[in-house]
């Protein structure tokens, strides 16, 4: 049976004077050894619905923008989590007091990830700030994991993603890394997001295994 799953994840309303329709592109990241669907499928007609670039005649793909994330696959895609593949993007100046950013980055990273894994109503999301030297400079963190996802995985995969963030873009002013499953962010150079109110978004994911073919996307703003 012939299947087609996808969905869009947007954090927009989060964002300071982001328009719905100006999203940035990131990356995309082809997952080749699913393989490829058949020019001409019925399964391609879908795609051109969702209308990405990039990975021609692959079946699974992920697209990362700023904003946002898109994922279409041929199976199920729901309750799946996928700490890998990922990418990351990071600002190439470093912060200028390492010593005083490296241990409030380490905290407030940890507990943002442990706030983001046991809130679900809001689709696992948290943000939080702190403050690393006496001259108020100040770190805004950002983690979110779909809500298909236990809560257990929202950790594991936010914590591989801590990893890459803090080995890799070690003293970054700002590091945003995405995969699959979840996103974490800081910067120290602007407060990048809304404060969240109290109403959690809602999900409506699709997840339509049936002949007829069709995606309905699932928006959590
Ligand atoms: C899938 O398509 C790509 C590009 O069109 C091609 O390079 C690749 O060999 C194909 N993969 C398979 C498994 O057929
Ligand atoms: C997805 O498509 C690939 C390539 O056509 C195929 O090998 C694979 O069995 C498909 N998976 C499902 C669940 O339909
Ligand atoms: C920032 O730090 C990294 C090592 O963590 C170093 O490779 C890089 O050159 C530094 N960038 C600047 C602009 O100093
Ligand atoms: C950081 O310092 C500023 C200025 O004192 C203060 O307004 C802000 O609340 C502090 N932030 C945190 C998270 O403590
Ligand atoms: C990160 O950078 C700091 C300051 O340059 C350095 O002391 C520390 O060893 C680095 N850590 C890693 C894991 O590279």
């Amino acid at each position: 049976m012939l299947s087609f799953t996808w969905f869009l994840i947007c954090i927009i309303n989060q964002f300071h004077g982001v328009a719905e329709a100006a999203f940035k592109y990131i990356d995309v990241s082809c997952v080749e050894e699913n393989g490829n669907y058949t020019e001409g499928s019925v399964y391609e007609q879908n795609l051109l619905t969702v209308s990405v670039l990039g990975c021609p005649l692959v079946a699974e793909v992920v697209v990362w923008y700023y904003e946002c994330m898109l994922r279409y696959a041929n199976h199920s895609i729901f309750s799946v989590s996928e700490p890998l593949p990922g990418i990351s993007i990071y600002g190439r100046l470093n912060v200028s007091d390492y010593n005083a950013f490296a241990p409030v980055l380490a905290k407030t990273l940890k507990s943002v990830i442990e706030k983001a894994a046991r809130v679900s109503a809001r689709g696992h999301f948290a943000t939080k700030s702190a403050n690393f030297t006496s001259l108020f400079d100040e770190i805004y963190f950002l983690a979110q994991c779909t809500p298909d996802i236990t809560e257990f995985d929202c950790r594991n995969c936010l914590t591989t993603r801590r990893s890459i963030m803090t080995n890799l873009y070690n003293g970054s002013v700002r590091v945003t890394s995405f995969s699959p499953s979840c996103q974490l962010r800081y910067d120290t150079t602007k407060k990048f997001y809304r404060d969240v109110s109290s109403d959690p978004p809602a999900l409506r994911p699709s997840n339509t295994p049936s002949p007829s073919i069709t995606g309905v996307p699932g928006i959590l703003f």
